[in-house]
């Protein structure tokens, strides 16, 4: 599918936004073995998140959907009667897996061949740790022979900041002998943490250290999911690039560990006001207003770059829009996100005729450039999809995003909602 994304004159409107997508991972997982029924409300509407659902259907869960309500009957997990589907989601197969290793059955999981591309040797490790018995292809991507088994709790040193890995030992760590310990070297988003309190676990974070006791019998809940942020981050942007431009996001998700980018954004002379901001199963979640802004530009590196991750694509069409552009340093993860990341901006910056260098672990946009009319080429990613219908909001004529439907897997409303505010 194409989609033809003309100037923007103006952008203005209230909106909402899918849920977030690394909560309603977390909340179908956790529903899927809790005892009783877990009732999701505003669960992301996203191809990846309905992978997760399908993913402990296939295990035995119940799924009810009702008035915009997902109630999972959860409790005892089944063996699959097939291959466990992941589709496009890393989220999916990197923490479904921790759960599947400590089953009393066999599963194999595997998704698209965008997923069987990315690594998995960051979770194998630390499940072989705790006892787990998994092949995977070539050793180390998709699809996983999982070989259910007791697992032993560990004390663990995340090499590579990974939310994924975190929750995946975390979900492994419910089910062992022992109190597990994960340790981060820099603090990553802690949704599972937040929801694993909400369902009854006794977990515990110190100081980048969360350690979990195993065994625990978590019970269903009544929960909410916040807008996500980083779909928000696409509107962020567009508002702050298209001159008078003024917008209301209502009810996105503002967790601490998510929300450096409304700091950087801040930093780089956005105009965006937090409003309204309120609890909800333990999440925060509040109103953006944000306006057209002067754009100075910026670096991320270090921890900004782990806590950024997935709004480096809409944070660079900002940067080559800026004053003084835009450097990103200790992102080599971006290589292997859904597409390579460096490598599908860099051409299709090339493509709107912006000038872009990359390194091995990041890129440099120099600022002050003008987005030229181009046919944009995702390659199936979702944020490269929408970061550059942002892009094409600023070029000097239309558009053509190619491959358009890339954007479902985590907003399938993304196009509609950019015509309700950008007419
Ligand atoms: C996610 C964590 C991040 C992020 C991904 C979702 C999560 O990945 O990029 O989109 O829900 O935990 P890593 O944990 O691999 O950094």
């Amino acid at each position: 599918m194409q989609k033809t994304v003309s100037p923007a004159r103006a952008i203005e409107g209230v909106i909402t936004l899918p849920g977030d997508k690394s909560i309603s991972h977390r909340y179908a997982m956790l529903g899927a073995i809790a005892e009783g029924t877990t009732a999701i409300s505003n669960y992301s509407t996203g191809a990846d998140c309905q992978s997760t659902l399908g993913a402990v259907a296939a295990l035995g869960a119940g799924i009810e959907r009702a008035d915009g309500v997902i109630k999972i009957h959860g409790g005892e997990l089944r063996a699959a009667k097939g291959d466990i589907d992941a589709g496009n989601s890393g989220s999916t197969i990197r923490m479904l897996s921790g759960i599947l290793a400590a089953q009393r059955f066999d599963s194999r999981i595997g998704g698209d061949e965008s997923l069987s591309r990315r690594p998995m040797q960051r979770i194998l490790t630390p499940l072989r740790e705790m006892g787990a018995s998994i092949e995977a292809r070539e050793g180390k991507f998709p699809p996983l022979t999982i070989h259910g088994r007791a697992l032993e709790a560990i004390d663990y040193t995340l090499p590579v900041a990974s939310a994924q890995v975190k929750s995946c030992i975390l979900l492994a760590g419910l089910f062992a002998r022992g109190d597990t310990v994960v340790r981060e070297p820099v603090r990553t988003r802690d949704h599972t943490e937040i929801a694993l309190k909400e369902f009854g676990a006794e977990i515990e974070t110190n100081a980048r250290v969360i350690t979990l006791q195993g065994g625990a019998k978590l019970e269903g809940r009544e929960v909410f999911v916040p807008g996500d942020l980083s779909s928000a981050a696409f509107f962020l942007a567009a508002a702050m690039l298209v001159p008078g431009a003024n917008l209301l996001i209502h009810g996105v998700g503002l967790n601490p560990t998510r929300s450096a980018l409304l700091d950087f954004l801040a930093g780089m002379g956005a105009q965006i006001k937090v409003v309204d901001v309120q609890q909800t199963s333990g999440e925060l979640v509040g109103d953006l207003r944000v306006r057209h802004s002067k754009i100075s530009g910026g670096v991320i590196e270090g921890a900004m770059s782990a806590a950024l991750i997935d709004e480096i694509p809409a944070l660079a069409v900002l940067g080559a829009a800026s004053e003084n552009g835009l450097t990103v340093r200790d992102a080599a993860e971006l290589r292997v996100k859904e597409t390579d990341r460096i490598a599908t901006l860099e051409k299709n910056f090339r493509r709107m005729g912006i000038a872009i260098e990359t390194t091995a672990d990041g890129l440099h946009l120099p600022g002050k450039q003008q987005f030229h009319a181009a046919r944009i080429d995702p390659e199936g990613d979702h944020r490269i999809a929408m970061a550059f219908s942002i892009a094409a909001l600023a070029a000097d004529g239309e558009c053509v995003i190619e491959g358009a439907e890339a954007a479902d897997v985590s907003f399938p409303e993304f196009f509609a909602t950019l015509h309700q505010i950008a007419g």
